[in-house]
């Protein structure tokens, strides 16, 4: 009996101390989907520069322009319950300016795992899906606008 409440005690404990975990988190919950890394990274292969701005609903990146081969990174915490995480940016180099809905949670969860890379060519962004595979690569065309 000693035990059993022993028990029950250390479980309502860990219970308060991941509740209060959670509330640091910022909106609720937020601790239990793992983070993702997110890199995108120049591959413009003329060396132009590309200027990256990344956004959510709640959160600005900001802008910031990268060399060849020079990665624009952030993390974020996919959404628990609902799964309408969606980061978008801009892209712009040369003359020309695109958008592109780097994670889109219901098109990229389960493609993407602690790490989404994508490469910005002229014709579009790949991601490269490296724990999937490292020769994975899947291209999209810049939508048209
Ligand atoms: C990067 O650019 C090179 C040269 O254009 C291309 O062959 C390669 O597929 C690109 N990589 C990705 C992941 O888009």
């Amino acid at each position: 009996m000693v035990s059993l409440s022993k028990f029950a005690l250390s479980v309502s404990m860990l219970l308060a101390i991941i509740f209060v975990f959670q509330l640091k988190g910022g909106n609720s919950f937020s601790i239990l989907k793992p983070v993702v890394h997110m890199y995108i990274t120049n591959n413009l292969t003329n060396g132009e520069q590309l200027g990256v701005h990344c956004k959510d609903k709640d959160h600005d990146i900001g802008y910031r322009a990268i060399h060849f081969q020079e990665p624009y990174a952030f993390t974020f915490r996919p959404a628990f319950f609902i799964s309408n995480t969606l980061y978008f940016c801009g892209f712009n180099f040369g003359s020309e300016s695109h958008y592109f809905d780097v994670y889109v949670q219901d098109r990229d969860e389960k493609a993407v795992d602690k790490e989404c890379h994508w490469q910005i060519n002229k014709y579009g962004p790949c991601r490269v899906n490296v724990l999937v595979n490292p020769n994975s690569i899947e291209c999209f065309p810049w939508p048209s606008d």
